[in-house]
């Protein structure tokens, strides 16, 4: 009998993450959300039957709670951020993406998935490819992206997060394969129509704009779609909406 898909989320109560939850659930994925004390989910998300929620501050988990979170996984989706006030930005835990990400992959690889557990990581156009892959941005776009990474910590952990993903667990892994989503401005809106390019698009100073609700989309198309994961695994994919990209090289 077919057994339906089963995917962890954490950041499902973000802006994003909520989406994502609502989509998963709309195809019929069995939910695992873990969120934080106190946070919430939308009542009718709450109570859903397909929906378990953990309540738990994530980076506290032990690697045993870790393992049992993902055992059974097909997939796991990060929508985390660091809230944006002074104290997400500025304060602790700066490493958050990254040591998400890197206790998570460590949890799969524990429990020995007989098939790899796919790890979609919502990032940003400001993360660049390994290798220097991506088109060399201009000058004072580089000056910029070096003085976010230098003071604002969140810049720094997204790329962490990526690069740990590119080279840590690379594209052969035996129980993890990734894929990190690159959106450009975060806006609200319902899903529409949406292109996907493998490197960079737009410059810093004339950015593209994403649909959160297409961003959640292509991700729960990433978890659910052996088709989209087949093209997008090991891969950083930008997300933009259609009408802004300046070219149709939809993936
Ligand atoms: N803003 C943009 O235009 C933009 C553009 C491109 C990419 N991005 C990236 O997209 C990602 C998600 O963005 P978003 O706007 O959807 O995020 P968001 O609404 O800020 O949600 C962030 C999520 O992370 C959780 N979180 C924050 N700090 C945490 C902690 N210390 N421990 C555990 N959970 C924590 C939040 O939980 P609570 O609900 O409990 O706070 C929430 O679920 C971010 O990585 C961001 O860098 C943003």
């Amino acid at each position: 009998m077919h057994r339906p898909q089963t995917v962890l989320l954490v950041g499902g109560t973000g802006r994003t993450g909520r989406q994502v939850v609502r989509q998963l659930l709309e195809r019929g994925v069995l939910v695992r959300a873990i969120v934080r004390p106190g946070a919430a989910l939308a009542p009718d998300l709450a109570r859903h039957a397909r929906l378990t929620l953990t309540e738990a501050s994530l980076l506290a988990l032990t690697e045993e709670q870790l393992q049992r979170q993902v055992f059974g996984c097909d997939a796991v989706i990060s929508c985390l951020g660091h809230t944006l006030d002074l104290q997400g930005v500025f304060g602790p835990p700066h490493d958050l993406v990254t040591r998400a990400t890197t206790r998570l992959c460590r949890a799969i690889i524990a429990v020995k998935p007989a098939t790899p557990v796919r790890f979609i990581l919502m990032s940003s156009v400001s993360v660049h490819r390994a290798g220097g892959a991506d088109a060399r941005r201009k000058l004072p776009e580089r000056v910029l992206l070096g003085l976010l990474r230098a003071v604002v910590p969140p810049a720094r952990d997204n790329q962490r997060a990526a690069d740990f993903l590119q080279h840590s667990i690379g594209p052969y892994h035996a129980f993890v394969e990734w894929c990190v989503v690159r959106p450009d401005t975060l806006l609200p809106g319902a899903v529409s129509a949406y292109s996907l390019h493998e490197g960079i698009v737009s410059s810093l100073f004339e950015p593209d704009s994403t649909n959160m609700a297409n961003v959640a989309h292509f991700m729960c198309e990433l978890a659910t779609d052996s088709t989209a994961w087949a093209e997008w695994k090991s891969r950083l994919p930008v997300i933009v909406n259609a009408a802004e990209a300046p070219t149709a090289t939809a993936g």
